[in-house]
């Protein structure tokens, strides 16, 4: 690596740690759902604070009452959500695992949320059904299982409103779901394509993926439901 090239990743990185520190603070409640997923085994691939808070900025910029999110983990990404609740909003996590549920919901009540919050546990594709009659959601947070991604955007244009916001992470992976042409792909990454696909192109939604994870390797496609 060139010196040139390296002052660049430092400088990137210090910018990067410095949005982070003054925007993106973490607190005791989000330290917690961290500490409460480690100590149960769980993989850290929770987003970044620095994505939370766009989600937050996100769900305030469309007035969120009601926010789905679809893959919950530990909560982390929950707690973010919740806390841009106004008083009487709501968030739905759908969340597979009877065990990451537990956790979720004792992680929630530690970071003050639990009044706000409901964990639903199954199978997504087995829940949105019932979810449909509580919508419409203002934003809908997609982040389970990649090869149902666009089974779960054909649910979240069901149950959203003009002005909605979809956003679902792990939208760039190093730009190996960004690539248009065929080509052999494991069933996760061809989901996460097709996804980058469907959302870049429907009439009804105006997207854009954002490189915004920590290291920017990964990101969301943040997609707005249009009038
Ligand atoms: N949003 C979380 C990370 C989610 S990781 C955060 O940023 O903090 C993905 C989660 O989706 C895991 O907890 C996994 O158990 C869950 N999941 C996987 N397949 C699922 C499915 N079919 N339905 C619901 N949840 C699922
Ligand atoms: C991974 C990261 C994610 O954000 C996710 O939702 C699933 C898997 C990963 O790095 O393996
Ligand atoms: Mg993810």
């Amino acid at each position: 690596m060139t010196n040139e090239h390296s002052d660049a990743l430092r400088e990137q990185a210090e910018i990067e740690q410095a949005i982070r520190n003054l925007f993106a603070p973490e607190d005791e409640g989000l330290r917690h759902a961290l500490a409460a997923a480690q100590e149960a085994g769980l993989p850290a691939i929770q987003i970044s604070p620095v994505q939370g808070k766009l989600l937050q900025v996100l769900a305030t910029a469309c007035n969120a009452r009601k926010i789905l999110e679809i893959g919950s983990l530990a909560g982390y990404s929950g707690i973010w959500l919740a806390r841009a609740l106004p008083p009487g909003g709501r968030l739905i996590s759908l969340e597979i695992s009877p065990k990451h549920a537990e956790i979720i919901r004792s992680s929630f009540a530690y970071a003050g949320v639990g009044d706000r919050t409901e964990v639903r546990v199954g199978k997504a594709l087995d829940l949105l059904p019932q979810v449909a009659g509580e919508g419409p959601f203002d934003l809908i947070f997609i982040d389970a299982d990649k090869q149902s991604y666009p089974s779960y955007l054909e649910w979240s244009l069901k149950l959203s409103r003009p002005g909605s916001i979809i956003v679902a992470d792990n939208c760039v992976r190093h730009g190996r779901v960004l690539r248009v042409e065929e080509e052999q792909q494991d069933e996760d990454t061809a989901g996460l394509t097709t996804y980058n696909r469907l959302v870049s192109s429907d009439p009804r939604l105006v997207s854009l993926a954002l490189a915004v994870d920590d290291g920017h390797t990964d990101g969301f496609a943040i997609s707005v439901v249009k009038a």
